[in-house]
């Protein structure tokens, strides 16, 4: 969408606006150009995944445009980057026509399936070979888009197919839609485009880790998710849960030019709407040319299926010359020119034997259901959490019943339903304990909360989660202090506090079975290692009530050493990005208690430090956020030079290819991790020389 030239002159343009901005020195007569360079920043951003300034630097210039367009209303343009926002609620999401019906796909499982497709496909063509598209078959919300002289004007959802609901105001929320797109280059007036609207696997765990924080249910999946928020009538929220959309169809359009054709084929409709800034799947699309290609395509795509960022069922294969489309049609469920090929189901059922309460780190009783064995996505899944008494009550769930459970991606199993249709008789309904399944004290329900918990802070099950929490890996991360030794040590009396890990008795440890020099040595190691973390990490490990990675890391940023944090009233705290009353009002709770500042000043004369070095908050130099990793022999840099580069400009050494990572920096005789990068779109291959560039242009 933006060629080198281009890219690198509105880099130009937003430095200059940046310094202007500082002296509050952008002028109405600019209005045009910032807005453009705003657009510019959105598509680097939730288009190509690689923003070229800060998301700081970003706010700073969305607010200048924002105050211009304040002080002189008449300057507002429909597609300004501010007209995203909504006031107030959506009242109604009425119902509206589609212009083309919306169908369905037929479904293929096997590559049986796919021959049987092909031949049908070749007779009705009347030809010997198809040339077909293969895109991915995206799980999410089904979408329609209507874009009128350039301008989005309209939103809907699937519906029942002929008609959907108008979620105009919630469509705008979603950053990577073009609220206006340049159709008029290409003489296209009207134009009507389907696609999937989608929460990235990422953003999913992030929400359902701040659901469980607050002991609400998790969603079941991804495509719930975003089913789910596009109903929601709170544009904020919705805009908060960073939803994605992709567009890959073109139902309808016409043209300034009667009659006049834009596109022949389907991948130029990909290409087309990827050049005009939307995001379709033109990167990963396929154009092959008959069956068996297509049946290799998606044996390797379903392999690297958990490497994507976000969930697909399957792959859809399309054929790819449109006026063969056309000639081919449709039944009255689906097109005849195009099959989904679904994926191993990611749902099993299986048998539900019991019931166990744990206890955790903040006394909240989860009761997990133990469940035979059964293989689902590559994974055996035999414990299953069932949230709380309410989840169990409204999805009727008892021991006995045949449950289906759902594994979506890396996501943690869950239990879609139970079927009462299939009980016999013997099945029990579940039953809360009365009291403290572990320490024998009674157990509460707080007012407004789904889960109950233990009243007794020293509860042994308490105080082992906290321990355990404190050791993992995104909070101190000290390798070989898991579930199991903490519970160890915690039994032989060396682990009553969080603090006891900084005076654990080696000695006594080296004599244990299953523990050696070697290994006593890695965990002292680990240790050490842990008391220099950055700050968030420490704040994040003390497991104050409602405080994940985020929010941790937003109270490091606000202090120079951990114990500024008691001189914050909960006012103050709520100053902070994110911190509303609940969250301000558990954190002063946290720093004015006795127990805990107690347990503070013993981490602190441990030697952990409480400083805030910024290390990972370099706000120059910035790579802040962005993830690294390195292979093969790079030509000048040490690696282990290379990775603290990174961390002191802010970004993060990954250990591995996934989706996470940003950025793979190879040198020579790279292996795997570069042929796995290769398969994930996301990532970025560079040099040492881009990255040393990278290094001093940001
Ligand atoms: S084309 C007329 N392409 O899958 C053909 N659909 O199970 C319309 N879907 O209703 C569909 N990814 O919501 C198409 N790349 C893709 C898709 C896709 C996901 C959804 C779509 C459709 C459903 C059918």
């Amino acid at each position: 969408m933006y060629s080198k030239e281009q890219t690198q002159k509105l880099q130009k343009i937003t430095s200059e606006l940046l310094k202007k901005n500082k002296d509050h020195a952008i002028h109405k007569k600019e209005v045009r150009e910032l807005r453009d360079i705003l657009r510019f920043h959105e598509y680097r951003y939730y288009i190509l995944n690689d923003p070229l300034i800060s998301d700081f630097e970003y706010d700073q210039l969305y607010r200048s445009l924002a105050k211009i367009e304040e002080e002189d209303s008449g300057l507002i343009t429909p597609d300004s980057p501010t007209q995203r926002v909504a006031k107030g609620l959506t009242k109604d999401f009425p119902e509206v026509q589609h212009l083309v019906p919306m169908l369905s796909l037929e479904n293929s499982y096997n590559p049986d399936d796919l021959v049987d497709f092909d031949r049908r496909a070749r007779e009705l063509a009347g030809v010997n070979e198809i040339e077909y598209c293969i895109e991915p078959k995206f799980d999410g919300a089904g979408i329609s888009l209507i874009y009128e002289d350039d301008l989005l004007v309209r939103g809907a959802t699937r519906g029942d197919g002929v008609k959907g609901d108008d979620i105009t105001t919630n469509i705008k929320q979603v950053k990577s839609i073009p609220l206006s797109a340049k159709f008029s280059d290409y003489g296209i007036k009207q134009i009507e485009i389907r696609g999937e609207i989608l929460i990235n696997k990422n953003n999913f765990k992030k929400y359902n880790e701040l659901m469980a924080e607050q002991n609400l249910p998790p969603l079941a999946n991804p495509r719930n998710a975003a089913a789910g928020t596009l109903r929601i009538k709170d544009p904020k929220i919705v805009a908060e849960r960073n939803l994605e959309g992709f567009l890959y169809q073109v139902s309808y359009y016409t043209t300034t030019h009667k009659d006049y054709k834009v596109f022949r084929y389907h991948s130029e409709i990909l290409s087309l709407l990827w050049n005009l800034g939307f995001r379709s799947p033109e990167k990963e699309k396929k154009v092959v040319t008959g069956i068996e290609k297509v049946i290799a395509h998606c044996k390797k795509f379903e392999e690297g299926r958990d490497d994507l960022p976000y969930e697909v069922d399957g792959l859809v294969i399309k054929v790819n010359d449109l006026d063969l489309q056309d000639k081919m049609g449709m039944t009255s469920h689906h097109p005849r020119w195009a099959i989904a090929f679904k994926f191993k189901a990611r749902q099993a059922t299986s048998h539900l034997k019991t019931v166990e309460f744990q206890v955790g780190r903040m006394g909240n009783i989860t009761p997990v259901a133990k469940i035979d064995p059964v293989p689902i996505g590559g994974v055996t899944v035999s414990s299953v959490s069932l949230h709380n008494e309410d989840f169990i009550n409204e999805k009727d769930i008892r021991i006995g019943d045949s449950v289906l459970v759902e594994r979506a991606g890396d996501v943690i199993p869950y239990i879609v339903k139970s079927f009462p249709e299939l009980r016999k008789g013997h099945e029990k309904k579940i039953h809360f304990p009365e009291k403290c399944p572990v320490c024998g004290k009674p157990i509460y329900k707080p007012e407004g909360e789904a889960a109950w918990r233990c009243i007794n802070y020293n509860c042994e099950a308490q105080v082992v989660q906290r321990i355990i929490h404190y050791a993992s890996k995104d909070a101190l991360d000290i390798t070989g202090l898991g579930e199991a030794i903490v519970s160890k040590f915690h039994e032989s009396g060396w682990l009553k506090t969080i603090a006891d890990i900084y005076r654990l008795p080696f000695d006594e440890i080296e004599k244990l079975e299953g523990f050696g020099k070697k290994s006593v040595q890695n965990l002292k190691n680990a240790i050490e290692k842990s008391k220099t973390q950055p700050l968030y990490r420490i704040i994040y490990g003390l497991g104050i009530r409602f405080v994940g990675e985020a929010t941790a890391k937003t109270l490091a940023q606000a202090v120079s050493h951990l114990m500024g944090l008691k001189n914050f009233s909960e006012e103050d705290l709520q100053k902070l990005e994110d911190i509303g009353p609940k969250v301000a009002a558990a954190i002063h709770q946290f720093f004015h208690n006795k127990e805990n500042i107690e347990l503070l000043e013993e981490l602190e004369r441990a030697g952990v430090h409480f400083k805030n070095e910024k290390k990972n908050f370099a706000k120059n130099g910035n790579l802040n956020d962005l993830t690294f990793l390195f292979t093969g022999t790079l030509p000048t840099l040490k690696r282990s030079d290379a990775e603290s580069m990174v961390e002191e400009h802010g970004g993060h050494v990954l250990n591995g290819v996934s989706a996470k990572l940003n950025y793979l920096v190879v040198g020579e005789d790279a292996g795997s991790k570069l042929e796995k990068a290769k398969k994930i779109n996301t990532v970025k291959i560079i040099s040492e020389e881009e990255f040393l560039k990278m290094l001093k242009e940001k």
